[in-house]
């Protein structure tokens, strides 16, 4: 029975439709479509409201931007505050304590001994080029390695560092140089022994004149691959043997999404520097570097910044989020969030032959879609029935993958139990319907 969703129109409905109309005239293609046809009237945690009163569950969570939800009040009420105030000087015009403030208790948060220190941009991408930028100042070499599967994002460097090429890099080169890619050896297709590693990434490139390993410790984009035992700690390791920084794109993982704050936490390793993004402001544009402080004390003043960095507002959502999840043991709630998806899933791997893999951590759980268990053919053309069956079904559930053969969830640690075992058996429906 449905208590959540409520699809009262034919999908999209008549007033998604209108907007679309103008989209489709005056907004440019090259941004792609939407997941949803269904345009946005008001999100509330785990659930989207169209324009056409249709309600969905939401498990995108923006591209796993919502850890905390849409519109959670507490962010609501200190965004609203903040624009009364003031929306924006820039920090580096007259500073503001904000700024400050969520520096300090990012700076806390992380893990190891090092004294760090935070610096913020607006994208994800930003903060992965200005973790190059401040490893190249500081190391005074080029290199740049990063893995298979690898999403960094869409900017001249960061598109470079991407993986995939259609469509992130299309025909958008010359791309930049010194950047070389190195297996991720993962719990599914790992197809590397350890053993060789270090021997495969000297015969790529000379770690002498490498700057910054580039990370995701659990890749996003790529298919939520975790890696397997012992290669973090081993990147670790390579990176104190030839002086590279290890630098972690926390981007989608972190804030609280694997249930540690900082992903890497699960591995007890200690990063040069850290990149975050998504959901550190709830969405709003904000993005970080937590880095060494010998590192950015390294470089001189203003060679690092920009106009909207630390926006006033973004950065009281940072904060906000900060305490929402600790006063909702919000990180409590990823372990539970995992253990249900989980359990979901493996039932219905045992029912359905094409789910190959079920695995993730947190609320970043996904399934992978397989045409043989065996032979693991990868089955994109399944997950895009499912994705299209759950949207005329009220869910919205995203893929990914460098094969888009990946179901991901990227929900809102907000959703409550039953909101998730509604989607769930919406998928559930979904998969015997495609099976
Ligand atoms: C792991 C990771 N790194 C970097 C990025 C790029 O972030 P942005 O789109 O904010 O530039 C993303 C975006 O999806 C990501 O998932």
């Amino acid at each position: 029975m449905n208590n959540f969703i409520s699809i009262k129109t034919s999908i999209p409905g008549p007033e998604s439709l209108k907007i679309e109309k103008d989209r489709d005239r005056y907004v440019a293609q090259a941004l792609g479509g939407s997941l949803s046809p269904c345009y946005i009237a008001k999100g509330e945690g785990a659930i989207v409201t169209d324009v056409d009163g249709n309600r969905f569950i939401d498990l995108t969570g923006g591209w796993g931007c919502l850890i905390v939800g849409h519109a959670h009040p507490r962010v609501v009420q200190v965004v609203k505050d903040q624009v009364e105030n003031f929306t924006h000087t820039d920090f580096t015009a007259v500073p503001y304590d904000s700024f400050v403030d969520l520096g300090k208790r990012l700076v806390e948060l992380a893990p190891g001994t090092a004294e760090k220190a935070a610096c913020f941009f607006n994208s994800g991408a930003e903060s992965i080029e200005n973790a190059v930028k401040m490893a190249r100042a500081y190391t005074g070499r080029p290199a740049v390695i990063v893995f298979e599967n690898a999403f960094h994002g869409r900017t001249l460097l960061t598109m470079t560092m991407t993986h995939k090429n259609m469509p992130y890099k299309y025909k958008f080169g010359p791309f930049a140089p010194e950047v070389y890619r190195l297996p991720y050896p993962n719990t599914y297709r790992s197809y590397i022994d350890l053993n060789n590693f270090e021997t495969i990434m000297t015969n790529l490139v000379n770690p002498e004149t490498v700057a910054a390993v580039v990370i995701e410790p659990l890749q996003g984009e790529g298919g939520f691959n975790i890696p397997v035992n012992g290669f973090l700690e081993l990147i670790r390791e390579l990176c104190n043997k030839y002086g590279m920084l290890m630098v972690t794109d926390e981007i989608q993982c972190g804030i609280g999404r694997t249930g540690k704050f900082y992903a890497i936490e699960h591995w007890n390793i200690e990063p040069d520097m850290m990149c975050l993004a998504k959901s550190l402001a709830c969405g709003l544009p904000l993005s970080a570097v937590i880095a060494k402080k010998e590192i950015t004390d390294s470089l001189p003043g203003g060679s690092i910044g920009g106009t909207y960095v630390g926006n006033p507002l973004a950065c009281k959502a940072g904060l906000e989020v900060i305490n929402i999840i600790e006063d909702e043991h919000l990180l409590d709630r990823a372990a539970k969030v995992e253990e249900k998806l989980k359990t979901n899933f493996k039932n219905m791997m045992n029912k359905y032959d094409i789910i190959g893999d079920v695995r993730g951590m947190g609320a970043m759980v996904a399934i992978e879609l397989v045409k043989d268990r065996t032979s693991k053919e990868p089955a994109p053309e399944k997950v895009s029935e499912i994705i299209n069956y759950c949207i005329q079904h009220g869910v919205f559930v995203p893929s990914a993958g460098i094969n888009k053969n990946v179901l991901r969830i990227l929900v809102s640690l907000v959703i409550t139990d039953e909101q998730l075992q509604e989607a769930l058996d919406v998928i559930d429906s979904a998969l015997a319907e495609v099976s």
